[in-house]
């Protein structure tokens, strides 16, 4: 288990990931935007975190649309991030301090500015027209009812020839046809070139979305006349792809995947698990948003986790995510969100010691929170289309808070998004100085679940402590095994495990100094304690 090649190789598997938004971790010119050589100046950071690859949003060119997830040109750099010296300059920087570069991939629909598609809508015999999905009219009518993520429909008209193009998010994004061979070779290429430049591996945006019903049967009508999705995602043939992606992946050693497979509240595990095929197959790995929805109860984290695990492949590999820049930061999740600092904390202890690889997205190590975003503030599209019954995402995607200079020390100009006004207390450089802060609770358990192996690759199993405001695991490997207990309740909580007497204490979210040497069966844990324990 130990050996280095097992290390090389499964990196993805027992290391931690950390998802940068490139637009606002570190601006380095000074344009309010945040770009790659700001990461580069925060590789040092990232590397005392003690994370082990950073996936990286869209930075190649685009519109920006939707920030980035539009692309121009697969094969390039967003000259609003830089270039491509400046990304090799990344990769190289930060392979030479032992992290990994995670890109994201887009290969449901491209930017409609990216050349394939301005060839494909100029003429029904472009060589290219198939290359998207076109339709002509149904008697004078859209080819069906498939709508558009958020309800509108996914079919936009286009006068020049007289035809439907189908997208799945707005009209500037329109999507790729994968039954057209060569642009499925063309997109094969794309990953070849990012391999061959040397990143470690992709996660792919809205994967499950590739294929739609070749015969474009009509969605079934559901709950408040909603279209359930069924025809437009989850096909078959997704797998298929999968499979081919795979096998490229393969051919480079030491890469991985991590898939979106989004699926509405309460998240659908079976389907995350389904493009994991037989767990070495297709994805790597494949975010379950059912973590998204969780309640705030050690009783409703249990279900999640337990459907989870439940649910995959016997070689699956899970992995876990609590925000992300299109649902939000965790901190905020739950209504009248009290005693949120403690709750980030508890939910640092249950990510960094589950069994799957965690996810972090950026600010959340620090507690960051959604900014409320006025108006005339709004840069996301989505929010600039439903103002003010959805307001979008730009809430969740605000400059990274590094100290309590201006800006937050994120830029020296104003930023494209404003600033949390909490960033003069929740901020890198304050939290670094501070032992109970968020910030230093999360390195702790990054340099914990290092030093802890069994943390990384261990068996896990729940234990019954016999009290339902508490959940408590077991990580296992041969004879060791580790005891996490989280306490999600305020109120301090009892709980009752057998054989507890053979561990000892390991780590406290509130303090170590508090706890006694010796254990008894018997633990009594303050409001949103959590404690781990290891086996002697
Ligand atoms: C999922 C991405 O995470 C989101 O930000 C984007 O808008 C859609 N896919 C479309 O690419
Ligand atoms: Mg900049």
């Amino acid at each position: 288990m130990s050996s280095n090649n097992t290390e090389q190789t499964y990196w993805w598997k027992y290391g931690v990931v950390y998802h940068i938004y490139p637009q606002s971790f570190m601006d380095s010119d000074e344009d309010g935007f945040g770009d790659l050589k700001g990461i580069i100046q925060k590789l040092d950071y990232l590397v005392s975190l003690g994370i082990d690859a950073v996936w990286l949003s869209p930075i190649y060119p685009s519109p920006m649309v939707d920030s980035g997830y539009d692309i121009t040109d697969y094969k390039n750099i967003n000259p609003l991030y830089g270039n491509i010296d400046d990304f090799m300059q990344l990769l190289a920087q930060a392979h030479s301090r032992g992290l990994k570069v995670i890109m994201d991939l887009v290969l449901n629909h491209t930017s409609d500015q990216h050349p394939w598609f301005l060839e494909s809508r100029s003429s029904k015999n472009n060589p290219k027209r198939g290359w998207y999905i076109w339709e002509p009219p149904k008697l004078g009518k859209k080819p069906n009812n498939w709508m558009t993520n958020f309800g509108q429909s996914a079919w936009t008209y286009d006068s020049f020839t007289n035809e439907y193009y189908y997208h799945s998010f707005f009209k500037e994004q329109p999507d790729l046809n994968w039954r057209n061979s060569e642009l499925r070779s063309e997109m094969y290429d794309v990953i070849r070139f990012w391999l061959e430049l040397g990143v470690d591996g992709f996660r792919l945006d809205v994967i499950n979305l590739i294929f739609k019903d070749k015969h474009l049967r009509k969605n079934p009508i559901g709950f408040l006349l909603s279209k359930k999705k069924v025809y437009n995602r989850n096909r078959p043939s997704v797998c298929e792809v999968l499979t081919e992606f795979r096998s490229i992946l393969d051919e480079y050693p030491h890469k991985t995947s991590v898939g979106e497979i989004y699926s509405p509240p309460p998240g659908d595990p079976d389907l995350t698990a389904r493009f994991q095929g037989n767990g070495s197959d297709m994805l790597h790995m494949a975010f379950d948003f059912s973590a998204f929805f969780s309640r705030w109860s050690a009783k409703a984290y249990y279900e999640m986790i337990k459907n989870y695990y439940q649910a995959l492949p016997k070689d699956g590999w899970p992995c876990f995510v609590f925000s992300n820049h299109d649902l939000g930061r965790s901190t905020n999740r739950w209504m009248f969100s009290f005693y949120k600092i403690e709750k980030a904390k508890v939910r640092a202890m249950l990510l960094l010691t589950l069994k799957g690889t965690p996810f972090i997205y950026y600010g959340d190590e620090i507690g960051m929170e959604n900014v409320n975003i006025s108006r005339s503030q709004i840069h996301d599209m989505y929010g600039k289309l439903f103002y003010p019954f959805y307001k979008g995402r730009d809430a969740y995607r605000t400059p990274m808070q590094w100290n309590s200079q201006i800006n937050a020390g994120f830029s020296k100009t104003r930023p494209w998004l404003p600033v949390h006004k909490n960033y003069k207390t929740i901020n890198v450089e304050n939290e670094e100085g501070r032992r109970d802060s968020i910030l230093s609770l999360y390195r702790g358990l990054i340099q914990l679940r290092k030093k802890y192996t069994i943390l990384q690759y261990g068996d896990f199993e729940f234990i019954d402590s016999g009290n339902p405001k508490v959940l408590s695991y077991r990580r296992y490997f041969e004879n060791k095994s580790i005891v996490v207990i989280l306490n999600f309740s305020n109120n301090s909580e009892k709980v009752e495990i057998s054989g507890l007497r053979d561990y000892s204490y390991l780590y406290s979210i509130s303090d170590l100094d508090n706890c006694d040497d010796t254990l008894s069966d018997i633990l009594v844990l303050k409001a949103f304690e959590g404690f781990i324990l290891s086996s002697k």
